[in-house]
Formats: structure tokens, sequence, C-alpha cells
């Protein structure tokens, strides 16, 4: 069979094409053949939000939307929560493949060796106000730290990326709990090398005077589990960002910084705190009829419902569904799941939601359980952080080995005026006060 191909005809010019297809998918490129004139650009697409655009090809995460299908490396979500580390987790996002025992027991030894952070990082986050969000203090200590590795600009080298790799995959939870501890004004805890990557950040945030922090294993299985959960979920906006800021070669440092930065927009990572906020307003049963009534009326959204590529229930938030019983047997439970519950199960069964097939996505539930373990709402984005960094790495990996990569560097569809003769400071009519920018 010949090769196959999307057949276009151009009703302005008479004119027929003949796009390869592969994958599925045809390039942009392959368009711009497609003019009126001769002296035209060429035709291109337009996808405001890049709802129907490939930007790349990938071999990390595999997402059936329409199923509720998550697999890391082709291994289902449910199986890797269920049995792996989130270590195990990292080391098969960014390797390829599932460590063997020598090589996980290496790589968390690896992994522990960089958990500590220079001390100058203490003096920044002093530098904070008391209370500054801790996103915003994340976001800013981790492009901090591309002063302190300046080695990290060596990006053609794929040895010195991995030890970037692994200092990022350290200390982001140094760095998220020295976060907590300011924001409580408590003295910053040292990493502890006998225990666990999320054992040792529930020491870091919690120990307070006792020689040793005993962590709660049901505990920091739930957290590691979080963590495993928001490991990585393909070309999602923060995702999107590392690549797009990698593209011109800046180092892993910054781009993970602009990462987080954008993942702290409340209709990304910021969606789990915006959920208990949201929940917290809604305050009792009572209220929810009305608050659905809003939703439906375009006055607000349902905070930690819809997906871009989900159209079916999230898997990862029936996982978390699932952990948070656990969880509750520990720290009692969190009232607000019962409002949670109920919301879900009203908007599930509303017309509204079902048309739009909007379902609960990761953040509906998260928050609850982090609420319950006694983080407070602002700390919630940070922890998607440090399970989603190492999602982040394995796509700028994935990037910087790809022989198409090249500057992220949109086209945009000029709308605006043709040439005007410009108009001297004196003649210039001026705008309305209310107009102006
Ligand atoms: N509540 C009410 N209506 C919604 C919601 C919602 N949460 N989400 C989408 N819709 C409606 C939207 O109004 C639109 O309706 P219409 O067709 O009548 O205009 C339709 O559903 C399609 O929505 P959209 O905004 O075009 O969808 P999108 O793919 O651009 O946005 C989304 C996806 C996640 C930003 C959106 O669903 C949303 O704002 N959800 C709430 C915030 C949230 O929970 N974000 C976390 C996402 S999962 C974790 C992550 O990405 O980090």
């Amino acid at each position: 069979m010949d090769d196959p191909t999307l057949k276009l005809s151009d009703s302005r010019t008479g004119k027929s094409f003949d796009i390869p297809i592969s994958n599925s998918t045809v390039r942009a490129m392959d368009l711009r053949q497609i003019k009126e004139d001769p002296e035209e650009f060429g035709m291109m697409t337009y996808d405001p939000g890049y709802t129907n655009t490939a930007s790349c090809t990938s071999r990390i995460t595999y997402i059936d939307g329409d199923k509720g299908i998550l697999r890391y490396r082709g291994y289902p979500i449910e199986k890797l929560a269920e049995t792996c580390t989130h270590t195990e987790v990292c080391y098969l996002l960014l390797y390829g493949e599932l460590p063997t025992q020598s090589e996980l027991n290496n790589w968390d030894l690896e992994i522990k060796r960089h958990t500590m952070v220079h001390e100058n990082v203490k003096k920044f986050m002093d530098g904070f106000l008391y209370d500054a969000h801790p996103m915003g203090m994340i976001v800013s200590t981790v492009a901090a730290l591309s002063t302190l590795y300046r080695d990290a600009k060596n990006i053609q080298s794929r040895t010195n990326r991995r030890l970037q790799q692994l200092r990022l995959i350290s200390k982001m939870p140094t760095i998220a709990a020295y976060a907590y501890r300011h924001s409580l004004g408590l003295p910053y805890v040292y990493p502890d090398p006998d225990l666990s990557y999320t054992e040792n950040f529930m020491n870091m945030l919690w120990r307070r005077a006792e020689p040793k922090f005993q962590p709660n294993a049901v505990l920091a299985k739930a957290l590691d589990v979080l963590f495993i959960l928001h490991a990585d979920h393909e070309q999602n906006c923060s995702t999107s960002t590392m690549r797009t800021i990698t593209s011109a070669n800046a180092d892993p440092y910054i781009g993970v910084s602009g990462a987080a930065g954008a993942l702290y927009g409340p209709l990304h990572g910021g969606a789990n705190e915006a959920v208990l906020t949201m929940l917290d307003e809604i305050g009792s049963m009572e209220k929810i009829p009305n608050f659905i009534k809003e939703v439906k009326e375009g006055e607000r959204r349902l905070m930690g419902f819809g997906h871009r590529v989900y159209k079916n229930y999230d898997p990862r938030a029936q996982i978390i569904k699932g952990i948070a019983d656990q969880v509750f047997e520990v720290t009692g439970k969190n009232p607000k799941i019962e409002l949670a519950r109920e919301l879900e199960r009203i908007a599930l069964e509303d017309d509204y939601f079902i048309k739009r097939r909007l379902y609960p996505n990761v953040d509906f539930y998260s928050g609850i359980i982090y609420e319950a373990m006694g983080f407070s709402p602002e700390m919630f984005t940070v922890l998607f952080a440090i399970g989603r960094t190492v999602g982040w790495l394995a796509h700028w990996e994935e990037f910087m080995e790809d022989p198409e990569r090249r500057i992220a560097r949109p086209r945009q569809l000029y709308l605006g005026s043709s040439e005007r003769d410009f108009v001297e400071i004196d003649a210039r009519l001026g705008k309305m006060q209310s107009e102006r920018p």
C-alpha cells in the first residue's frame, strides 16, 4: 500500500495537495506549501491552548483520556502506586526501565548524598516575609540554585545533565521543607540519611526537639504514593513550560523554576489549594446546590473537576480516594471529605457535567488528605511540585536527546493594524482614561 496521505484541495486556487500522514498526524510544515499567492507566507494551523497540536514525540507517559488510562513507560499507574517507591518511579521515568534491587539501592544512596543544600540557601529563604506563599519561595529558590551550580550550563554533556537531575530530585524536598518551616518560624532541619526519601521529607518538616524523627509508616506510604501519582503527566502546562524554557538552552534550575511557576496557577497544580478554599467557602451540605447553580451559570468553576485530556474519571483521583481512608485512620477524618463526596455525587448526576464530561481530577481529593496530615493549603502545590520534578527532568532529558529539538517559537495570526503613518505627540488624540492599560 502507498504511504498514507491526507488529500486537501484549496477552493481558493483549485489546487490539490497530498499531505503525508504518520502516526495519524500531519506535519504543520507540510501545509506551508498551500498558498493563494506565491508571495504569501503559506498556510498555518491555528490552535489556541494547543488543544490538538503535538509539540514533540515522547516515550515517557501514555494517557488515554477517554478510557481513564495513565501509564509511565508502559506500566499502569495503579501497579506503580501499589508496588513501587517514588524514587523507583523516578528511576523509571528518567532511565526508561525499572531498576534492579542493586540499581535502586545505589540510586537511593546517590539521592541521599545530594539532599543537603548549600548553607546560603537558608539565607535566601530567610529573606522572605513570614507569610510569603511557599510556591513563591520554591520558584525563586530553585532559580537561585542556578547561581550555585554554574556547571549546570554544560547542558550538552549527558553526564552533567544526570548530575543536575539528581541534585534537583534530591533537593526539592529539602527546599520545600525549609519553605514550610520558614512560614512557621521554625529552625530548618537537616536531612537524615537513615530515612527514605519521603520519610526524610517528613523529618525535615515535622521534627521538633526529639533526637530522631519517627515517621508514621501509613502517612509515609500515602505521601510517597501521592508523589508517584504526580510524577508525570506528559505535555501539561508546566512540562511544556520546561521544554519551552530549556529549548533556549537555559539550565535546568531555571527550567524547573519556570515549570514550578506554571504549576502554581490555579488551573493547573494550584487547583489543589483552590479546592480547599472552595470547600471552606461552601462550608456545609445545604450550600452545595446553590454552589452548583453558580457553576452552571458560569459564575465560577468547580475546582478539581475537568481536565483537558481526561474525559473520564482521572485514575489518579480514584487512587487518592482510596488512600484517604487509610490516612484518616491515623489522623482522624477530615470532615471536608463528606462535602467533597457529596459535591462529586451531585456533579456526576448533573447534565451540565455529564454533557461536558467533567470528572474529578487529581486535585479534587489530594488537598483533603494533605490537610488531614497537617499541611496548610498553601503547601499543597509544593507537594505536587516535589512529585512532578522528575517528570519535568525526564522530559528535559528526552528533549535534549531529540534530533528534532529546536527552540520553541510558535507563530501568531497577526490581526492588528497594517502600516500606519506615525503621529507626532502633539497631534495624538489620546485614549479615554478608562481605556488605558
Ligand atoms: N467547572 C465548571 N465548568 C467547567 C470546569 C469546571 N471545573 N472545567 C471545564 N468546564 C466547562 C467550561 O466552562 C466549558 O464549558 P462550555 O463548553 O459551556 O464553555 C467546558 O467545560 C470545557 O472547558 P474548557 O475550559 O474549554 O476546558 P479546558 O480543557 O480548556 O480546561 C481545565 C481544562 C482543567 C483548565 C478546566 O477543566 C478547569 O478549569 N478545571 C478546574 C481547575 C482544575 O481542577 N485544574 C486541575 C487540572 S488537573 C491537574 C493539573 O493539570 O495540574
